[in-house]
């Protein structure tokens, strides 16, 4: 496993960190006691870093995690997330007084008397020019409610004005071989303040490690079935934004450049951290080989330069018209 800071916050983190949102809920059945094994390999094999959200099962993930420290002696960091449990999420709710309910909430769950880091949970735009919510933010930490905090956000416009704000910490954004443009003007940005970056969606959803095909049955209650034009939350989160059928042609085409000895998968995360503006890309994984699977790709040597150069060819032709200048 490589390691690499976290903001200015002292961490060190996993390369390959561990993205709890599967194991809660919106991805099919999941039996709570697979999941722990996969929690538990990776620790086994270096993760130390693990990012869920309070309405990921409403609580299921982050009571996952919270059993996992209990059975484990290595001190692992937990981010997680609070906006999302606003119905209707408006702006209006980013109170002092919700965030604050929110937040006790993640502490009881992750059985905790302080959250290691607290995200803003893709804020709707107008959080990013509102200092009192950031505010809000602050007055909990000096409460020792959180320790650190940073957002997740869909688009690039709103980590940069989000790392406007010095106590920014990390930001959570959708990068991957599929959704290139954060690394444009983001990360440069993002390095230059010493922000933490989180690479959500490594896997473009399960479509960047390869076993997708146009017969895949998706259950009803995955959001690979039910949300990719966006019905529930923003189609970027489905498959990064790529239509179905576009997504495994491309994947096709990146199937040539695998270097010996790696999956798709492994590829598709080595390329992320070939970025080192990332801290850390943090896939989801329901079972314990995918946990494995995934931590392994920290291991293997970087990318040649004809590869990367190739990667973004593929991208060029068949992907970016497709999301670029949509997030
Ligand atoms: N708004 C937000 O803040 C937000 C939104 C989305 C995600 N996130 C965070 O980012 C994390 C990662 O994103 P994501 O889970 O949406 O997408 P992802 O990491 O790109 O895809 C994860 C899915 O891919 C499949 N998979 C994982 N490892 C695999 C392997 N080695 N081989 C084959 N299939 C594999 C699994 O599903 P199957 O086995 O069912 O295919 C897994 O659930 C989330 O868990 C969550 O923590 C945050």
């Amino acid at each position: 496993m490589q390691y690499r800071e976290l903001g200015r916050t002292g961490w060190r983190v996993s390369a390959v960190s561990f993205g709890a949102w599967a194991i809660g809920s919106a991805w099919g059945d999941v039996e709570d006691s697979e999941s722990l094994s996969a929690l538990h390999k990776a620790i086994e094999l270096g993760v130390n870093f693990f990012d869920t959200a309070d309405v990921y099962g409403d609580g299921r993930s982050e009571r996952l995690l919270a059993q996992l420290k209990r059975e484990h002696k290595e001190e692992i960091i937990i981010a997680t997330k609070a906006g999302r449990r606003l119905d209707p999420h408006l702006i209006e709710g980013y109170t002092a007084q919700n965030l604050t309910a929110f937040i006790e909430r993640s502490l009881k769950n992750l059985e905790t008397e302080t959250l290691d880091l607290l995200q803003l949970h893709c804020p709707p735009r107008e959080a990013y020019y509102m200092p009192e919510v950031f505010g809000a933010l602050d007055d909990l930490v000096g409460q020792g409610k959180i320790r650190y905090y940073g957002v997740s956000v869909e688009k690039v416009e709103d980590a940069l004005k989000a790392i406007e704000f010095e106590s920014v910490q990390t930001v959570q954004i959708i990068f991957n071989i599929f959704r290139q443009r954060p690394a444009e003007l983001f990360f440069g940005e993002a390095k230059r303040r010493r922000v933490g970056i989180l690479a959500r969606l490594p896997l473009s959803s399960g479509m960047l490690s390869g076993k997708l095909n146009s017969q895949s049955h998706f259950a009803p209650d995955d959001h690979r079935a039910f949300n990719r034009h966006g019905e529930s939350f923003d189609r970027g989160e489905t498959f990064s934004g790529v239509d179905y059928e576009t997504g495994l042609k491309a994947v096709e085409e990146l199937r040539s450049l695998l270097p010996a000895g790696a999956t798709m998968a492994q590829f598709a995360l080595r390329w992320i951290l070939m970025f080192d503006a990332v801290t850390c890309a943090i896939p989801g994984a329901k079972r314990p080989s995918q946990a494995e699977e995934n931590a392994r790709a920290a291991d293997l040597p970087p990318l040649s330069d004809e590869t990367m150069q190739r990667v973004r060819e593929i991208y060029e032709e068949r992907i970016r018209p497709l999301v670029h200048h949509y997030w």
